[in-house]
């Protein structure tokens, strides 16, 4: 089977410091990986690299095949808007926008069409948000933002998604909730990539790995 997705060697350093010290992953279809590790541990620069939102210092990043190294900074964003969905640590919804306007902030960048809302709304009622959608982020609990984000991160079913510990501050109810959704998301054929310290989050995933002193290394299941 081919990888849907691709690291091969990569570094990152940050002002002489190595953070990432030497990554492979393999990431197929509808596989869903989990990486866990200390804070601190360079989780959140390696989701930043597998999303193309920043560069490594070196290594290879391989999407659908094509190698993203070869390309103009251009060519890396179209791939980003094609393939990748984020669920950013902290929500980062826009204050000045209600509920539904969020989700449909990445239809601003394509033609906001008539089922572009439908579907923002489809993902809305899905997770609870239906008698939401006029509310302002301010107006919400931290478990009702990052469903917000959730529902942005999956407008125009990326065939990836990379989440930012996706359950952290939520309730365990509301984290199961969420676990729910990626498996869910896995079914209709999406590949995910979560960043947790949630041991019953990272338990439903394909594979586990730990990230420690740079390097990634394979947790066995329980
Ligand atoms: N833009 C940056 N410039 C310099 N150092 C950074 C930058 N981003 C992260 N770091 C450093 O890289 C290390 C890993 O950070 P991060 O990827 O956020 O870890 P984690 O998400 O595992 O907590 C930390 O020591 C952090 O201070
Ligand atoms: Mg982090």
């Amino acid at each position: 089977m081919a990888e849907l997705f691709e690291l091969r060697d990569v570094k990152k350093n940050y002002a002489g410091n190595t953070i990432l010290n030497g990554i492979s992953l393999s990431l197929f279809k509808k596989h869903i990986i989990a990486i866990t590790g200390d804070s601190g541990a360079g989780k959140t620069t390696l989701l930043s690299i597998m999303g193309l939102l920043q560069q490594p210092s070196s290594g290879q990043i391989f999407v659908n095949g094509t190698a993203v190294n070869k390309l103009q900074l251009s060519e890396q964003a179209r791939l980003r808007g094609k393939y990748f969905g984020f669920v950013f640590q902290r929500a980062r919804l826009i204050g000045s926008l209600s509920v539904l306007e969020n989700v449909l902030v990445p239809a601003h960048f394509a033609k906001t069409e008539d089922d572009v809302i439908k579907r923002a709304k489809f993902l809305l009622e899905k997770f609870d948000m239906s008698n939401r959608l006029n509310y302002k982020p301010q107006e919400l609990s931290v478990g009702q933002m990052r469903r917000v984000s959730l529902a942005r991160a999956l407008l125009f079913r990326p065939s990836i998604i990379l989440a930012d510990e996706p359950t952290n501050d939520l309730d365990p109810s509301l984290a199961e909730t969420v676990a729910e959704y990626f498996l869910q998301i896995r079914n209709d054929g999406t590949s995910v990539v979560i960043v947790t310290h949630d041991y019953v989050l990272a338990n439903r995933a394909d594979q586990v790995f730990r990230l420690e002193h740079g390097q990634l290394s394979q947790v066995t299941h329980a």
